[in-house]
Parts: C-alpha cells; sequence; structure tokens
C-alpha cells in the first residue's frame, strides 16, 4: 500500500508537514533530518521557523543535507543557503547540530569521505538510521543528487558520494546514497506542481527500473515511505493503484 497524502496546494502540504514533523522529532531525544534543496521544500522550511517555531525541539535536531550542490554556500543555487536563508539563519540551533556538506574542500571525492564520516561519528557503531529524509522528485525521475543511469546508483556501502557529471546544472554534488536513505525511519517525498506530474506517475506506478527512475530505488527497508503530493503533481496517478 501505498502512503499518499493529497493536498490543494503547496501551502496546505507543506503546514501538514509541519505538523506531522513536528510531532515526531519531539518523540526522541535525538532527531536527525535529512534536508533537501529545490523549490519545494522552502515554504515547508519558512513555515517551520516563523509559524510552527515554538513547537519544534531544535536543540535536539540534527540537521544534514541528502544532497548538495558543489558551489560556495553564498551562491544562489547553493542547497545549504536556501535552508540558512529559509530555515536555519532564523531559529536558535546549536551550532554543532546543524552537519554542513564540506563543499568548501577542493577535492568533491574527499568532501564525500568526510561526511560520510560525519555520519559515521554521529551513530557511532550502530545503524545510520536517520529520523526524517526529506526528498524531492526531479523531472527526470532522479533523488537527492541521484540521476538515472548514475553508477551511484549500484552503490552498496558507501553513504555519501562525490557526483561529478550531474545532468542537472551543477555537474559537481554529494549525494547521500540509496543505502543509507533507505536505512532512514521515515522517508519523505514532497512533490508539488503539474511539472512533477508525469514523473511521479512513472516514479509510482511504471514496471520497477531503478536505473531509469532513481526515485524507485527509495524502499526504505525498516522505515516509512509517504508521498506528500498536491494535487497538481498527483493530477496523472490512477486512482485505482
Ligand atoms: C538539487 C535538489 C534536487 C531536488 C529535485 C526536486 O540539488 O538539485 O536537491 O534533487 O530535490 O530536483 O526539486 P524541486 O523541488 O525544486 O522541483
Amino acid at each position: 500500500m501505498r502512503d499518499i497524502r493529497l493536498f490543494t496546494d503547496k501551502a496546505s502540504l507543506s503546514r501538514a508537514v509541519a505538523r506531522a514533523f513536528v510531532e515526531r522529532a519531539s518523540e526522541s531525544e535525538r532527531f536527525s533530518v535529512a534536508l533537501t534543496g529545490g523549490g519545494t521544500p522552502r515554504l515547508l522550511y519558512e513555515f517551520l521557523a516563523t509559524e510552527y517555531h515554538d513547537r519544534v525541539p531544535w536543540e535536539r535536531i540534527h540537521f544534514f543535507w541528502s544532497d548538495e550542490r558543489y558551489l560556495p554556500l553564498d551562491h544562489a543555487e547553493s542547497n545549504t543557503g536556501m535552508v540558512r536563508e529559509a530555515l536555519l539563519d532564523h531559529v536558535d540551533v546549536p551550532v554543532e547540530n546543524v552537519h554542513v556538506p564540506p563543499v568548501e574542500l577542493a577535492d568533491p571525492e574527499e568532501a564525500a569521505r568526510r561526511y560520510e564520516e560525519e555520519l559515521h561519528r554521529f551513530f557511532g557503531s550502530g545503524e545510520p538510521r536517520l529520523g526524517w529524509v526529506f526528498l524531492g522528485l526531479g523531472e527526470d525521475g532522479h533523488v537527492a543528487s541521484l540521476f538515472p543511469g548514475s553508477p551511484s546508483l549500484e552503490e552498496s556501502n558507501r553513504w555519501v558520494m562525490a557526483v561529478k557529471d550531474s545532468p542537472k546544472p551543477p555537474p559537481v554534488r554529494l549525494t547521500m546514497t540509496l543505502p543509507i536513505i533507505n536505512r532512514a525511519a521515515g522517508v519523505h517525498f514532497l512533490v508539488a506542481g503539474a511539472t512533477k506530474a508525469p514523473a511521479l506517475s512513472s516514479a509510482l506506478e511504471a514496471p520497477q527500473d531503478p536505473a531509469r527512475l532513481p526515485a524507485q530505488g527509495v524502499r526504505p527497508i525498516n522505515g516509512t515511505l509517504t508521498w506528500w503530493l498536491d494535487e497538481q503533481a498527483a493530477s496523472k496517478l490512477n486512482p485505482s493503484k
């Protein structure tokens, strides 16, 4: 059974996600979240920083990024920059809780290793069980920076990898891999807008082919998978499935 939550627009979707996130984060002593970039989650981040601000247990949440573009943090297209602007600059999060991908390092392979080490330090010897992973869905079916045909989709050990030839600019990125995404307690896709309708219907209803549709590779092993959609994105879904 697919867990789909459907909303009339991005604002009601974002508020519902904010409520669910706050509820879940409040149940844990230490709650880890992987944030996503892109345009869709920005409103959610703004709501968390404003309307929901007083309900979020900020000091207990650890922020990671499911992917980052290899750009200066003050670049308009930086995922970290966007999250800072929409959320983190407005709230009181202990600095040690914000785990920014080290894209300032000259070598992206080294940055991927360092970010993976940071995750290892965070989880200790245990499983890398992120509490909540946010993902967007690309129009080509990509998730995080796992693009169709990418060799990183085959990865079974690494938790973070460098991407050097992303078809979506910029070409160089860091991305979490399916092995860590699929070990999360909860994975949450945020998909809004009519341009996403074809990719969404393929991701959910086309025969399984994660090499072509990376979103299909997201299958939590022992966690939940929730699709937060607006009506436009969901307009091509088959209601009988
Ligand atoms: C990136 C983004 C990317 C994004 C999807 C959906 O670094 O390019 O993280 O993976 O999540 O492309 O983006 P939108 O929500 O903007 O459509």
